[in-house]
């Protein structure tokens, strides 16, 4: 369906949304000297300069079709289209000379901001018709948060360069406050509505949130906290990265190839042995290490997480369970955020860029749920059990045919929640993020359940 143009008019806000993700991402890229650009911080991920790129061809080779542009460099939108997710090996072996300078990146993305942004603040100038994708908002705000799942991804790769290879603007101190007990909060039997119907698609989402589906949880009780490096110290001490029995023998295959023995996130005194219980760990923060900060949640691959659960005699819980914890009431409402419906803001959780580590699970208790449940969203995702799959009624976009279905293979599993780099916009109910279980660089917490 095309409007046409007389009917057309660029939601400013949207445009507006646009400036402030640009100007995240390039805040990021400011932490860069420039030979870091060429480094491949994560070994199945592309080189920096990929991302320097990609974010613009994105918007360029979503764009430019639906506003009538002809492209000027074809070989660079298609160098910087994609980025990878290997399952399971195939890791990339191009070269830095292979990539060309950040002068002639930086120049194919000021011309695209230059044309995109021209032909936007006047889109009668550019196609005949329009289509309804563009002009009702769904592409910009594809192309707004697809930037601000970057600024999240990217802090994962920038988290594994070295120290010396960006700029610091601060060093990480230590934080030295105990974790607090764990508890069970019980979660009464009720509904789970995941997702939202096609009749809110005035509401933005992205095509795996769309579709409706309520579930009935029995009840159930769950860990009030995130599991602290603190309470996952004690898996590491109990020998728990050398037991068989606690993993998927899928999961033990990998963690015995990749000669994992801790989470990626903590560093080892050199020459000590994980097992060892007076080895001295350090976390690796995003501008230093500092010692183990036990009241912080563990971060970990959900391979780690499920042994972890199974050594516990728990399980991870499942998407609609996690749902039903967050925003399940006792009265049978359900709220829009764990808190209430009020929008999210800094006394609710490690979110929307503030920090570029972790918090203590209880610091911020304006954030718990009505269940009492601590620390939802916020300072890292959550693992469930539930692997990623359609909605009921999933329809692909037509736009971006692959962005969920090609991730339906049952070997990704969904996360709630986000991160302390996760944008507030995509704190709402229905967003759904999915990882494969085998990738350790992802800000990843979990908790369990019992049934
Ligand atoms: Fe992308």
């Amino acid at each position: 369906m095309a409007v046409s143009q007389t009917a057309l008019k660029m939601p400013s806000d949207l445009l507006s949304r646009m400036d402030e993700a640009r100007a995240r991402t390039d805040a990021l890229f400011n932490l860069l000297p420039p030979n870091s650009y060429y480094e491949r911080p994560i070994p199945e991920r592309h080189r920096l300069i990929f991302y320097l790129g990609h974010l613009e061809a994105f918007d360029w080779n979503l764009l430019s079709g639906p506003l009538g542009l002809r492209s000027d460099d074809a070989e660079f939108d298609k160098l910087f289209a994609f980025g990878i997710d290997p399952v399971d090996g195939g890791l990339p072996t191009d070269a830095p000379k292979d990539w060309p300078t950040i002068a002639r990146v930086e120049k194919y993305t000021e011309e695209i901001r230059r044309r995109l942004d021209g032909t936007l603040a006047n889109p009668r100038a550019a196609a005949r018709d329009l289509p309804s994708d563009l002009a009702g908002g769904t592409l910009l705000n594809v192309a707004v948060e697809h930037r601000l799942m970057h600024a999240e991804t990217l802090a994962y790769l920038f988290h594994n360069l070295a120290f010396d290879k960006k700029e610091a603007p601060f060093k990480p101190k230590a934080d030295t406050r105990p974790a607090p007990a764990q508890r069970q909060a019980m979660i009464a039997a009720g509904s789970a509505t995941l997702g939202m119907s096609k009749a809110a698609r005035h509401a933005f989402g992205w095509d795996n949130e769309f579709g409706e589906q309520k579930i009935e949880v029995p009840e159930f009780s769950i860990d009030a906290y995130p599991v602290t490096n603190g309470e996952y110290l004690k898996f590491v001490q109990a020998g728990g990265y050398r037991d068989a029995r606690h993993w998927k023998a899928e999961d033990w295959d990998w963690r015995q190839q990749a000669g994992i023995e801790h989470p990626h996130f903590w560093l080892l005194e050199r020459g000590a042995q994980a097992g060892d219980p007076h080895a001295r760990w350090e976390y690796r923060g995003m501008f230093g290490a500092i010692p183990l900060p036990l009241s912080w949640p563990v971060w970990v691959s959900h391979a780690e997480a499920s042994a972890f659960a199974t050594w516990a005699g728990k399980k991870l819980p499942t998407e609609a369970q996690w749902h039903r914890a967050a925003y399940g009431t006792r009265e049978g409402i359900e709220r829009s955020y764990p808190w209430g419906d009020d929008a999210p803001d800094a006394s609710k959780g490690n979110f929307h860029h503030r920090n570029w580590d972790g918090t203590p699970v209880d610091a911020h208790p304006d954030g718990a749920s009505a269940f009492g449940v601590f620390d939802l969203l916020g300072n890292g995702w959550e693992w469930t059990s539930s692997q990623f799959g359609p909605l009921p009624g999933f329809e692909p976009f037509a736009f971006y045919a692959g962005y969920s279905a090609n991730f339906f293979d049952g070997k990704h599993f969904v996360m709630k929640g986000g991160s302390a780099r996760t944008d507030a916009c995509m704190l709402r109910r229905s967003f759904r993020n999915w990882f494969q279980p085998h990738y350790p660089y992802v800000y990843t917490k979990f908790r369990c359940v019992e049934e």
